[in-house]
């Protein structure tokens, strides 16, 4: 069978030959033994940033089994079974370690269809592609996915970098984008604890040229981790750990259970049928 992703250098398809991928023209790229495929193109300068480290996917991984965030992830299920699109090729932008790709491969392969995802993190990709065996990963960047235009159903972009025209290029016509954005209230307490004066998320609709603007879903739950480790592991995972003042994070080290908000909208677009 094809694979969803092509050559990332001239665009034709890939075959599987022996432990490699090929494509038409000699390029070559190695199977990871995990069964992921490095498709990023070192020499361009957006791969120079290589994604989020062993220890941030240590964290997300940690957080996300869990299960805090398992309402979004049934929701975004629900509305992929919801496009009743026969056989759909979906494509996760930015999958992280595939706590959600996962799902979303379940409920694809239900409805006849492949998934794939990408992420620039090759810890992540790692992760995704082991406890995912039934969907195609490779270490890639959303500014330039390895996949030829006009192949996507659906693409999901989930708290990871946007890259529209790549979307409107990798999708069919009429395929669904979804984008998972944090809501106003997301975290509140946690930006309670960190912050003298939290601000709520900005909550605003954008528009992408060649889409069409379909719906907003909210996905609303309140969870509480009860330990330093897992209030740690939230705070790893979000860019306050980077932009907090030491103090406040010794102030989150010093709790030992914090009940929290998540909050989240899903941006539901279409590729216009022109
Ligand atoms: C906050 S995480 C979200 C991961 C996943 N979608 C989830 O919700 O669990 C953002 C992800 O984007 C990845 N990333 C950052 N820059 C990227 C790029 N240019 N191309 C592809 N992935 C990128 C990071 O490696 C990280 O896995
Ligand atoms: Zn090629």
């Amino acid at each position: 069978m094809t694979r969803i992703f092509c050559c990332p250098v001239c665009s034709n398809a890939l075959v599987k030959e022996q432990n490699d991928l090929r494509c038409i023209k000699g390029h070559s790229f190695n199977i990871a033994k995990e069964g992921y495929t490095n498709l990023a193109l070192s020499n361009r300068s957006h791969t120079k940033v290589s994604g989020d480290d062993r220890d941030m996917v240590k964290s997300r991984t940690l957080f996300l089994e869990g299960g805090y965030y398992e309402p979004l992830r049934e929701k975004m299920c629900d509305l992929i079974e919801k496009t009743n699109i026969s056989s759909p090729v979906l494509v996760d932008s930015g999958c992280g370690e595939g706590y959600y790709t996962h799902s979303y491969c379940k409920t694809v392969l239900k409805m006849g269809g492949r998934t794939a995802g990408i992420d620039l993190s090759k810890a992540a990709i790692k992760h995704a592609a082991k406890t995912c065996p039934d969907a195609e990963f490779a270490v890639a960047s959303v500014y330039h996915i390895p996949i030829a235009d006009n192949t996507a159903d659906i693409v999901v972009n989930c708290f990871s970098p946007l890259a529209p025209a790549e979307f409107f290029r990798i999708l069919k016509k009429g395929g669904y984008f979804f984008y998972v954005v944090p809501d106003a209230a997301h975290l509140w307490e946690l930006k309670q604890v960190l912050y003298d004066v939290p601000y709520e998320n900005e909550v605003k609709l954008e528009e992408y040229a060649g889409f069409e603007y379909v719906d907003t879903v909210q996905v609303k739950n309140k969870f509480t981790l009860d330990s330093t480790e897992k209030i740690l592991a939230l705070l790893n995972m979000t860019p306050y750990v980077h932009r907090t003042a030491r103090s406040s994070i010794e102030k989150l080290k010093k709790l030992s259970s914090l009940e929290v908000t998540a909050q989240f909208r899903i941006i539901v677009y279409r590729k216009a049928d022109i």
